[in-house]
């Protein structure tokens, strides 16, 4: 019996834009994982994954019709990478990850389970190799995703991410402390970048002003994260990242609550991070108010907040 694990994921500046070819900046977020326990079956029992908390119990051929499945379609793929047929294992998941969170659950989950079966063919998938795959999966989950969920779960590192360019990694000057939320609403991100697409279509100057108001923001950002100069600059720039998103109508009435909440409460900063409309969102605070800042998103309607620090 072997577990294998990765994390969720909370996008910082960015979001949508980074579809779109702008700058992204992301983190890993360990305290949320998906786990795979690989069990090794009894002979000719094929290969199975079950979900105890869904009773969920799957039986992976090659044949299987994926159209819809994205825990078989991610087995195949290793099989078919890996070029073996299926073998008698029993691939068990776990995971603490909301699912349409904006915590990257389907990307980590893809990406454990693929670490599982591959390392019980014998084949462990390298980094690269195992994040074009798991790309391949949220292509199923997201339609034209910009690679950023898959990227920073699969190297589990923060990174500065350019849709098609090897990711980059960068300093932290200070630590920082930021309050993740669940808003309590799962929402598609399918949908809210189908949507924003649908209205880049129609007036693009509008909203390409928009995007790459984002990306300049997003690059000034991480010269303040590099720098570790101003909190409350950077505290800022995720307020103004937050009016920027609802500009292109992925917040909701709930998100901007949570956020106003948070920057009452004494933020330097809030914003939703994700696909928006619904799922998660960050601030970012002292230490020292965690336990405030906590209790005033939890009164405004938020599910859970955990607290992240990057350094
Ligand atoms: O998977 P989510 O909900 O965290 O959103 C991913 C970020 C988007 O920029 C909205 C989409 C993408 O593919 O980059």
């Amino acid at each position: 019996m072997n577990t294998y694990s990765a994390p969720a994921k909370v996008i910082l500046f960015g979001e949508h834009a980074v579809v779109y070819g702008e700058p992204a900046i992301a983190a890993p977020f360990n305290t949320l994982q998906a786990q795979v326990i690989a069990t090794p079956a009894p002979p000719d029992s094929g290969l199975s994954i079950i979900s105890p908390a869904s009773s969920l119990r799957l039986h992976v051929t090659l044949a299987n019709d994926t159209a819809d499945n994205a825990l078989i379609y991610a087995a195949q793929l290793v099989l078919k990478a890996l070029t073996k047929p299926p073998p008698d294992l029993t691939l068990e998941l776990h995971s603490n990850i909301p699912i349409g969170g904006g915590f990257g659950s389907g990307a980590a989950v893809s990406a454990a389970l693929m670490r599982a079966l591959s390392a019980a063919l014998g084949e462990p998938l390298d980094g690269e190799a195992l994040n074009a795959l798991v790309y391949q999966v949220e292509k199923l989950h997201h339609g034209t995703p910009s690679g950023i969920d898959n990227t920073v779960i699969v190297y589990n590192q923060p990174v500065y991410f350019v849709r098609g360019t090897a990711p980059q990694r960068f300093q932290v000057g200070t630590p920082l402390t930021f309050l993740v939320a669940d808003s309590g609403v799962s929402a598609s991100t399918r949908e809210t970048v189908s949507d924003v697409r649908r209205l880049y279509t129609r007036d693009q100057a509008h909203y390409s002003a928009i995007i790459g108001e984002i990306g300049n923001l997003t690059r000034a950002a991480r010269t303040l994260i590099e720098s570790g100069e101003s909190l409350t600059e950077l505290g800022e720039l995720m307020n103004t990242n937050h009016s920027l998103l609802r500009a292109l109508t992925v917040s909701s009435a709930h998100l901007d609550r949570l956020c106003a909440a948070a920057r009452r409460q004494g933020a330097y900063g809030a914003k939703l991070s994700g696909g928006g409309r619904g799922g998660s969102l960050i601030a970012l605070i002292e230490p020292d108010l965690a336990q405030s800042i906590s209790a005033a998103m939890r009164d405004a309607g938020a599910a859970q907040t955990w607290l992240m620090r990057l350094e």
